[in-house]
C-alpha cells in the first residue's frame, strides 16, 4: 500500500520510517528542499533516528522523501504531520496545516484516508480541515476518509518510541477509525479507539498540559525550597516512594519545545472562546514564563551582581541531547543576563549556532557557568572552579 506523510520533522520522520519498515511505500512530502536532500542522501535530521533506518527504506524503496505533492493522488492514506505553533499574541497559528490540508484536498483522489497527527484544538478536524479538504478536492462527504491520531512522540525517550506507545485513533466515520486503526496496528503495538474527534484531539492537549501546570507547580516548589535551603531533588525522590496518586516532575529553566508550552495554549484558546475558565492554564503559563528571569536573580545573587562578569550558559536547547532549540527558554535566560551586563557565551555541541552566536567551549575562563540544559555529553570538570548556578535543583 502507499502512503504519503506531510511533513518529515520530528513527528512525520520517524512515522513515514516506522511505516516503511513494516512494508509500506512511503512518500516522505515536504517543503523544505534541503530537508528532502538530506533525507535523500540517508541524512537522518533527527536524535534518536538513525542514518541507518533511513538508508535502509531508501534501499528497498520503501521510503522516498520528495517534495512533489502528487504522491498524495497516488496514496491510499495521507498522514498530515506538519507544525502548529502559535502567533505571537498566543493565538493558534494554524497557517501551515491550513497550508497542508489545502495541498492535500488539491491532490485528493476519492477512498483516500486522510489522519492528521498535528496538535490541534477540538473542533479543528471536523470544522476547519474537512471543510478545506472538500472544497480543495470538490469530492463529497462520504467519498474519502478523515481521522485524528495525536502524535505522542518524546524525543530521545529510550523507554516509549513510536512503537510501544499506545496510539489514539477517532475518525469521522466507524470506517475511518476501522482502517486508521488497521493501518496503525501493522507497527504500533497498542491502539485505542475514541469515540469522536474531538475526543482525541481534546485528549492530546489534556496531556500535555497536565505537564505544563505541574512542572510549573515543581518549580515554584523549587523556588521555595531553595529559599529554606532545602534539596528539592530529595524531596521529590522521597515523595516519589508513594506507590499511588503521586508523579513526579522536575524543575529547571522552564518548559520549552514546540509541544508542552505550546498546546496549554491551544486548550486556552478554545475555552476562552466559550467563555470556560482557564485560569490554572494561564497560571501555568505565568510561572513558566517567569523561570528564566527567576534564574537571572540568582545568578545576580551569587556572584554578587552581573554587570561585566562572564557568564556561561551551559545547554541551549529545550531539552537534554536535542538540538531543538524551539521555544527554548534558555534564549530568555540569556537575554535576561544581558540586560545585566552579563557578557553571555552559551555552550551547545548539539546546537553549535543559534541566533547568529556559536557555542563556545567549555573552560575555566568564567565568573559563573549557569547549568540551562544538561546533555549527557557535558564534562563540567572542564570548568574547573568556576561556580556553578544548576537550574535543576534548588541547591
Ligand atoms: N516535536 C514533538 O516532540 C512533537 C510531539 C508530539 C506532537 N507534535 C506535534 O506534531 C506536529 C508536527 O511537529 P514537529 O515537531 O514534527 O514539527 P517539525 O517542525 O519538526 O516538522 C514539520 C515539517 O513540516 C514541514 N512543513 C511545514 N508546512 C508544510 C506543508 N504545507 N507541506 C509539507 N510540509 C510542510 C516543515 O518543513 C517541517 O519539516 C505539531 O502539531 C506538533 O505539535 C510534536
Amino acid at each position: 500500500m502507499q502512503i504519503t506523510v506531510v511533513g518529515q520533522g520530528y513527528v512525520g520522520l520517524p512515522l513515514a520510517i516506522a511505516a516503511a519498515d513494516a512494508g509500506f511505500k512511503v512518500f516522505g512530502l515536504d517543503l523544505n528542499q534541503e530537508r528532502i536532500t538530506l533525507l535523500s542522501r540517508g541524512i537522518s535530521l533527527i536524535e534518536d533516528l538513525n542514518d541507518e533506518a533511513v538508508l535502509r527504506n531508501l534501499k528497498s524503496k520503501n521510503y522516498e522523501p520528495t517534495t512533489n505533492p502528487k504522491t498524495i493522488n497516488q496514496s491510499e492514506i495521507v498522514l498530515i504531520c506538519v507544525p502548529t505553533p502559535i502567533t505571537n499574541d498566543n493565538k493558534p497559528d494554524l497557517e501551515a496545516l491550513i497550508s497542508a490540508t489545502t495541498t492535500v484536498g488539491r491532490n485528493l483522489k476519492a477512498e483516500t484516508l486522510v489522519i492528521v497527527e498535528s496538535t490541534i484544538e477540538p473542533g479543528t478536524c471536523r470544522n476547519i480541515l474537512l471543510p478545506i479538504m472538500l472544497k480543495e478536492s470538490g469530492l463529497k462527504l462520504g467519498e474519502f476518509e478523515i481521522a485524528y491520531s495525536p502524535e505522542r512522540i518524546d524525543p530521545t525517550n529510550k523507554k516509549w518510541g513510536i512503537r510501544n506507545t499506545p496510539k489514539l485513533v477517532a475518525g469521522l466515520t466507524d470506517n475511518a477509525t476501522k482502517r486508521a486503526e488497521e493501518f496503525y496496528e501493522k507497527f504500533i503495538e497498542s491502539i485505542i479507539i475514541c469515540s469522536s474527534l474531538e475526543i482525541a484531539e481534546t485528549a492530546k492537549l489534556l496531556e500535555n498540559t497536565f505537564r505544563l501546570v505541574n512542572i510549573s507547580f515543581i518549580n515554584e516548589l523549587a523556588i521555595f525550597c531553595q529559599k529554606m535551603g532545602i534539596d528539592i531533588t530529595e524531596v521529590i525522590s522521597a515523595a516519589a516512594t508513594k506507590p499511588y496518586g503521586f508523579m513526579p516532575f522536575y524543575p529547571g529553566v522552564g518548559v520549552g519545545g514546540h509541544c508542552i508550552p505550546v498546546d496549554p495554549l491551544y486548550l486556552a484558546h478554545a475555552a476562552k472562546s466559550i467563555g470556560a475558565p482557564t485560569r490554572l492554564i494561564d497560571l501555568a503559563d505565568q510561572i513558566n514564563q517567569e523561570m528564566p528571569g527567576y534564574f537571572v536573580g540568582r545568578a545576580e545573587e551569587k556572584i554578587s551582581g552581573l554587570k561585566n562578569k562572564k557568564v556561561l550558559v551551559v545547554g541551549v536547547s529545550y531539552k537534554p541531547n536535542v538540538a531543538d532549540v524551539r521555544e527554548s527558554p534558555v534564549e530568555s535566560l540569556i537575554t535576561g543576563l544581558k540586560q545585566k551586563g552579563a557578557q553571555v557565551s552559551w555552550h551547545d555541541d548539539l546546537v553549535k549556532v543559534w541566533n547568529g552566536e556559536e557555542s563556545v567551549a567549555l573552560s575555566s575562563d568564567f565568573d559563573l557557568a549557569i547549568i540551562a540544559t544538561p546533555h549527557d555529553y557535558l564534562d563540567l570538570l572542564k570548568l574547573g572552579n568556576v561556580p556553578i548556578l544548576n537550574t535543576r535543583g534548588s541547591i
